[in-house]
Order: structure tokens, then C-alpha cells, then sequence
């Protein structure tokens, strides 16, 4: 995985812990690519708002029913399974997703709430919150949206197949295909995005040059450990921020106190608005 790419992860994932300061959530890995390794697994909820205000912290703290809790893909996100879930998307998810998962197909744009960016969120996003909310879409509270229902138009294998490639999609491993229209995953620009944060952060005197520095540097370690493929954790994305950094800090990859600096630089970048 790229260091944009694990950025960019980081910086959902930062969203997400925020509206819950005493829990940390984190994203795990998703899937492979064109080359079909196994699903790594990932994990967790949420959904992305457009900022803050929107209704991306209720979808997120939304308590997976007891029917879909703990469910994983039995899917491996093999050639065929993306195969299979190319077809799928193109033909009932990218009108309002997009071609490339970012929430921006043509149909999605005067929804309210937006399209999730599901090639995003759902590489942090549980198995189970994944197939619950494409199970059910957002009818009902606390979603009050216009994703549809899926189960009775796709079974279950339909399903995971989909959720093995949204997430490939997130990857940015494998090409979206151009039927509908909206914006290919950009590790780059996300990335570019995330250094602008934290430039801003020093700018507008919310964070020193070094905090800066240094909460960079903790992005770049987690993407590291990122790549090397997180384990699934209990709890999901709950605690994978809280594990992630305990574990770079084990590793004496970081020190506590760079790990406490990363934790309160994004808590005051998110209260100063600047976490897109
Ligand atoms: C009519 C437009 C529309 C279509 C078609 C649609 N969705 Fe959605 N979807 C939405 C909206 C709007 C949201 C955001 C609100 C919500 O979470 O309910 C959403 C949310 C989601 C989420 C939750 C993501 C998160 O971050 O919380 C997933 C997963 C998802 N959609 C997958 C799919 C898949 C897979 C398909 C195709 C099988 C699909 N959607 C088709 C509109 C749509």
C-alpha cells in the first residue's frame, strides 16, 4: 500500500475517532488487487460525511444489528469475486457511488446525505457493517437515506463480491471501469490533501512546525504497518488507532510521546474544522 494511500486511511480514521474521543478506530487493510490475494479483512463502520455536521458520526456509532454482528466475508477477493463485483457495481452501485467509489456518481449528487465514498470507508469498515448496510441500505434511522436495500435484488455471495471490490477499488490496485462516470480513487491528491491539513494546522497557529512534523511521521509509520498487513483486530475499528500506535510504540518504532502528540495534533485539527 502506498503512503498516500495509508494517509488517506489514517485521516478517515481520525475522523472517526474523533466523534468518539474515548475509543479509537482505525481502518485494517482491505483487499487485493487484479492479482487476487486473499481479503485481508477489514473493518469498520462509518460512514463518511462532508464535513462536519453531517451524518457521518450517527452512521459511524450506528450498533450493527445482532443478525449481521461479527459476520465475516467468506468471500476470498479472488480474480473472479472482483470480477463478479465489477459487473455488480457498474450495474447498480456507480450511478450514485461513482465509477471510482468516491460518492460522486452522477445520480448521487443531490442526494442528501452524499454517497458515501465507500472505496474509502469501506477499507476501514467491518465485514459486518458492510453487508448490514448494503443488506439494508438507509431507510431507517439512523441513515435516513436514499442508499437502497440489496437483499432482495443480491444474495449473499452477490454481496460480498461487491464488498471485495469497493474495496479493491480503495486500494487504488485495480482500475475502475468507465461506464457511469465520477472521480477514480487518487492516493496522490488525497495525500497531497493531508500535508495541506497539517500545513494549515502551522498556519493558522493551531499546531508547532514540530507537532506538525511529527504527526506526519506517525502517518507514515502507521501506513508502514499498514502495508505489512494489520491483522484483524476484536473490536474492529474501535481500537485499531489505539492498537496501531500502541504497537509502533512496542516496536520502538515511535515513542509515547509521539504517539500522544499524533493523538491530541488530530483532535485539534478536527476541532479547528481543518479535518476536511
Ligand atoms: C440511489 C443512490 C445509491 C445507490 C444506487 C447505492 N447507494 Fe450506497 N449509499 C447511498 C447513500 C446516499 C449513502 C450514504 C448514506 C447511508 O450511509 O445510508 C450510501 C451508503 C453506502 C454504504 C455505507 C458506507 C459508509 O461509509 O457508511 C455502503 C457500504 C454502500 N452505500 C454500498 C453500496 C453498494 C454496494 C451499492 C450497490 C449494490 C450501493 N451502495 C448503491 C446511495 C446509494
Amino acid at each position: 500500500m502506498t503512503k498516500k494511500v495509508a494517509f488517506l486511511l489514517i485521516a478517515l480514521m481520525l475522523v472517526f475517532v474523533a466523534c468518539n474521543p474515548s475509543t479509537g478506530e482505525a481502518p485494517q487493510p482491505a483487499s487485493e488487487g487484479v492479482t487476487a490475494e486473499p481479503g485481508l479483512d477489514a473493518n469498520q463502520p462509518t460512514g463518511m460525511g462532508m464535513g462536519p455536521g453531517s451524518g457521518m458520526m450517527a452512521r459511524h456509532h450506528a450498533k450493527i444489528p445482532d443478525e449481521y454482528a461479527g459476520l465475516e466475508n467468506p468471500m476470498l477477493a479472488s480474480e473472479d469475486s472482483l470480477g463478479r463485483g465489477a459487473e455488480l457495481y457498474s450495474t447498480y452501485c456507480a450511478s450514485c457511488h461513482g465509477d471510482g467509489g468516491m460518492g460522486d456518481g452522477p445520480a448521487g449528487q443531490v442526494l442528501d446525505p452524499l454517497p458515501a465514498p465507500v472505496a474509502h470507508t469501506s477499507r476501514m469498515l467491518g465485514d459486518d457493517y458492510l453487508f448490514w448496510r448494503i443488506s439494508e441500505g438507509g431507510t431507517h434511522e439512523p441513515f435516513a437515506s436514499a442508499m437502497p436495500r440489496w437483499q432482495d435484488v443480491l444474495d449473499d455471495d452477490a454481496r460480498w463480491d461487491v464488498i471485495n471490490y469497493v474495496r479493491a477499488l480503495g486500494s487504488g490496485q485495480i482500475m475502475p471501469g468507465q461506464r457511469v462516470g465520477g472521480a477514480a480513487f487518487d492516493a496522490e491528491a488525497e495525500a497531497a490533501k493531508h500535508d495541506a491539513m497539517a500545513a494549515a494546522g502551522v498556519q493558522q497557529g493551531i499546531l508547532t512546525q514540530e507537532e506538525a512534523d511529527t504527526f506526519l511521521a506517525v502517518h507514515a509509520e502507521m501506513d508502514t504497518l499498514m502495508a505489512a498487513g494489520m491483522e484483524e483486530q476484536d473490536g474492529g475499528m474501535e481500537n485499531m488507532q489505539t492498537v496501531m500506535l500502541a504497537r509502533l510504540v512496542g516496536d520502538g518504532r515511535i515513542t509515547q510521546e509521539n504517539a500522544d502528540v499524533f493523538s491530541n495534533v488530530h483532535e485539534r485539527l478536527l476541532a479547528a474544522g481543518l479535518m476536511e
